[in-house]
């Protein structure tokens, strides 16, 4: 058997095998409710064989939606609305989990949809976004709020309300969206993070955030869960949140519970950033080997041998593919015929009696 369809376990849950999608925005929500088109885009996968459907970044507070039209999981209509788009990713037995997310700075931009950009005006249906510190990103909303003490508060609590709530709406696997930019990877990051409180300035406030939010999350949902992190593993500028950040972290999560790290980079700052087939791969092996904890690697997969390969390599313990899976939603199934893998079990039980 290939090691891209073995199995895994992480806690009590078993993943049927390494192909996991990556969480990818829609943009295509009203009031944070997912609809039909998030039943079929997310649907497909589950269809295709992925082992692990991730949703977008589905926020936990209204103001941390990055557009207006993004999911959230903050009531109870959202929570519903996820039920059926789980039940019918667990139908084709493949596993959900949910990238929990707050935008931060970088929250109330246009989706792009209608051809604005930048950052979407209160006259439009926007907000003043929240962030470490008052400094913008380049181009979006030029009013960030630092987030008091208060704030951070209820920014913890909420990641656990959501955690919460998305264990209700049937999700197995938690991810923490600490990349990107977004809000905790603005904390992260001395290069967005200008505060001097304790929250800001050495490497132990930097991280408290995020330690936060993952102890929070641990708290409120059964042991059996498997929680993942989303970190941005460079900033990709001197100065910035660093690769050896990242390996120290990814310790810190691990002793506080976290299963795995998803390890992309960028996001928090204009950046040259080296892009090519299987980028991000070094970073997924340096924190799986030196911080000693699951990785998946991420960024510009997109061929069954070079994802075999990854985890052959002792790289990284699965893959998350993102627009491979847009351009073709049955990768998976390809990957597995490929790879010389039986394939039946994978193939959906109405097209199972075509199955080779
Ligand atoms: C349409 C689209 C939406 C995305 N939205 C998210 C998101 O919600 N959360 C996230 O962490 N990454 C998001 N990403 C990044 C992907 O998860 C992935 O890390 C990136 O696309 C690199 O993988 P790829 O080369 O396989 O596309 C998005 C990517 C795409 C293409």
């Amino acid at each position: 058997m290939s090691l891209l369809f073995s199995p895994i376990t992480l806690r009590e849950v078993t993943i049927r095998n390494r192909v996991w999608v990556a969480p990818m925005c829609q943009y295509s929500a009203l009031g944070g409710v997912p609809n039909d088109w998030h039943l079929v885009h997310l649907g497909s996968f589950a269809r295709g064989g992925a082992g692990l459907v991730l949703t977008e970044a589905t926020a936990v507070v209204p103001e941390g939606r990055i557009s207006p039209e993004d999911t959230g999981i903050w009531n109870d209509e959202q929570q519903a609305a996820w039920r059926r788009i789980v039940d019918f990713v667990h139908d084709q037995g493949a596993t959900a989990g949910i990238q929990l997310a707050h935008a931060g700075r970088k929250a109330s931009t246009y989706s792009g949809f209608t051809g604005a950009r930048g950052g979407v005006p209160d006259s439009d249906g926007g907000w003043r976004p929240v962030g470490p510190s008052a400094e913008p990103f380049p181009g979006l909303r030029e009013d960030p709020e630092p987030l008091d003490r208060a704030g951070v508060e209820r920014l913890v609590t909420a990641f656990g309300d959501a955690a919460e709530r998305a264990v209700a709406a049937g999700f197995d696997v938690l991810e923490v969206h600490a990349a990107h930019g977004y809000l905790l990877h603005e904390f992260l990051s001395p290069l967005s993070n200008h505060r001097d409180d304790e929250y800001g300035g050495s490497f132990e406030n930097r991280t408290r955030l995020v330690l936060e939010v993952v102890q929070e999350v641990r708290r409120r949902v059964a042991a059996g869960v498997p929680l993942l992190v989303r970190l941005s593993a460079t900033d990709w500028v001197d100065g910035g949140w660093s690769a050896d950040d990242t390996v120290r972290l990814a310790g810190l999560l691990r002793e506080e519970g976290v299963d795995l790290v998803d390890t992309s980079s960028g996001g928090n700052v204009v950046a040259q950033i080296p892009v090519g087939p299987g980028y991000q791969v070094p970073f997924a092996a340096r924190v799986r080997a030196e911080a000693g904890i699951p990785t998946g690697a991420v960024g510009k997969i997109t061929e069954p041998k070079q994802a075999e390969e990854i985890l052959a390599e002792g790289s990284a313990d699965v893959v998350l593919l993102a627009r491979e899976l847009l351009r073709d939603p049955h990768w998976p199934l390809r990957a597995a015929h490929e790879l010389g893998e039986t394939e039946a079990d994978l193939w959906p039980v109405q097209y199972r009696r075509a199955a080779p």
